[in-house]
């Protein structure tokens, strides 16, 4: 398994570039976002399990490749998270959603739990953590740790941007968790925002400051 996948596509570094122009209004960020989901889901489900269903179409029967084990968990990383949630849920319906809320301690700097809730038979899953942007890998790390507590064994994360920092301390923290994203990005800045990203996911989703 390869700990980090970057989805090199002309499709999605397009609309990349346009989502991370200052002058992209928020309604065009939240379609790109979730035209980029599309794609980026593609990829994270790449090696979903796989059996053979025998069914008859019009013209012999067959044995016909289908997913195989229990529905997987889409876990959205709020708030930023619902972002990317929504694509990816149009490509898997049938998927089962769970949230992990996180904030930020203004005096320890670690991330609290404000919400979790997650589908039953997490040991059973697979789970896709979304995540739009991957740049100290605090909050990231810390809704994995609470992941595995739940009983999740094979979990994937899926963001837009990664910063060097979040992928070496995810890396760390969780070698068995891959990593699909968009673009590996060069650095984060003092204030912990990716460089050159796209400025705070979550305010260029919802119009906020
Ligand atoms: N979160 C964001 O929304 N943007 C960044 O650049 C870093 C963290």
């Amino acid at each position: 398994m390869n700990h980090l996948t970057i989805v090199d596509h002309p499709l999605v570094q397009h609309k990349l570039s346009v989502m991370r122009r200052t002058s992209t209004p928020s309604n065009q960020f939240r379609q790109l976002l979730r035209e980029i989901s599309h794609l980026l889901a593609y990829e994270v489900t790449r090696d979903l399990p796989m059996t053979t269903v025998a069914i008859d179409t019009p013209v012999c029967p067959m044995d016909a490749p289908m997913l195989d084990g229990k529905k997987l968990a889409l876990v959205s990383i709020l708030r930023a998270g619902n972002g990317l949630l929504d694509g990816v849920l149009e490509l898997i319906p049938s998927a089962r959603v769970g949230f992990v809320g996180l904030y930020r301690d203004e005096e320890t700097l670690q991330p609290v739990q404000y919400y979790f809730k997650v589908p039953e038979g997490m040991d059973e899953r697979v789970v896709i953590a979304v995540d739009p942007m991957l740049a100290t890998g605090n909050s990231s790390v810390a809704a994995i740790d609470l992941l595995k507590k739940a009983g999740a064994t094979n979990i994937k994360f899926l963001c837009l941007l990664a910063a060097p920092e979040g992928v070496a301390r995810m890396k760390e923290a969780h070698p068995d968790v891959q990593i699909v994203t968009a673009s590996l990005d060069e650095k984060l800045d003092e204030k912990g925002y990716i460089v050159p990203g796209l400025g705070d996911a979550g305010d260029r989703m919802f119009g906020t400051k």
